[in-house]
């Protein structure tokens, strides 16, 4: 498994269902991972040890993987799979999963379980959507999510969580800097198992907010979509 404490910020490239081998080829090309941090390529899983290289700091994720270990369940991807194909993290309940897949918390404990018995460290993705937020119910919704998501044997080395309010993805919205802050601290006091958890930030993140969102104290990191896809953009966040 890889080893999180060597690293000061962990930054996560989420592609989506976007990229080719002409893309791939141009990204890696141009890719300056900076050894402080760990940086994951998250592309879809057909791709996923294409072109990549072998530099130690820069690791493959898969965007999802399937709940079963095994059978007759058509096209899905199981954890020893990745593992098989030295994949070392794994976003798991990411909102676009929850929302257009119907992901429960109980499936994303599952995937969790399952990745993290194969050595493979589930990125476990919560958040709340932006009516819950008006309502004030951001605490109440991050405190299921983390109970029913997160398994037993999760602890701060192998698994990560990300706090990814669901309005702030895509949106250009952002939380403020207070409120990301506190949320991230909330997370980690929620339980004190989780005090010494990575908590990374996803929504919105891009190179002109990416350095103060970072250099907050409670935040170990950053999971960006939109703006990974851009390589000049991403070469920024993660330098
Ligand atoms: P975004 O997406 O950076 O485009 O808001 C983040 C995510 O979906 O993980």
């Amino acid at each position: 498994m890889v080893n999180l404490d060597k690293y000061s910020s962990i930054f996560i490239a989420n592609w989506k269902l976007n990229g080719n081998y002409s893309f791939l080829k141009d990204y890696y090309q141009k890719l300056n991972v900076n050894s402080d941090n760990c940086t994951i390529i998250c592309s879809p899983s057909i791709y996923l040890k294409s072109l990549k290289g072998n530099n130690e700091n820069l690791f493959c994720g898969a965007q999802d993987v399937s709940s079963y270990k095994e059978g007759a369940y058509t096209g899905e991807l199981s954890a020893s799979m990745l593992r098989d194909n030295n994949i070392d993290f794994c976003l798991v309940g990411h909102s676009e999963r929850r929302q257009y897949f119907a992901e429960t918390n109980n499936y994303v404990n599952i995937k969790s379980l399952n990745l993290i018995e194969e050595n493979i460290i589930p990125v476990i993705c919560i958040g709340e959507t932006l009516q819950q937020k008006e309502k004030k119910r951001t605490e109440e919704i991050l405190s299921t999510q983390i109970k029913e998501s997160i398994p037993n044997l999760a602890n701060h080395q192998n698994a990560l969580i990300a706090y990814e309010p669901v309005w702030a993805i895509g949106t250009g919205l952002t939380p403020t800097l207070d409120e990301i802050n506190q949320v991230h601290e909330l997370i980690k006091n929620f339980d004190t198992k989780f005090r010494n958890f990575k908590v990374l930030y996803g929504g919105s993140v891009k190179s002109s907010n990416s350095k103060e969102i970072n250099d907050l104290n409670h935040v170990d990191g950053c999971l960006i979509g939109g703006a990974s896809l851009n390589v000049d953009e991403f070469n920024i966040i993660i330098s």
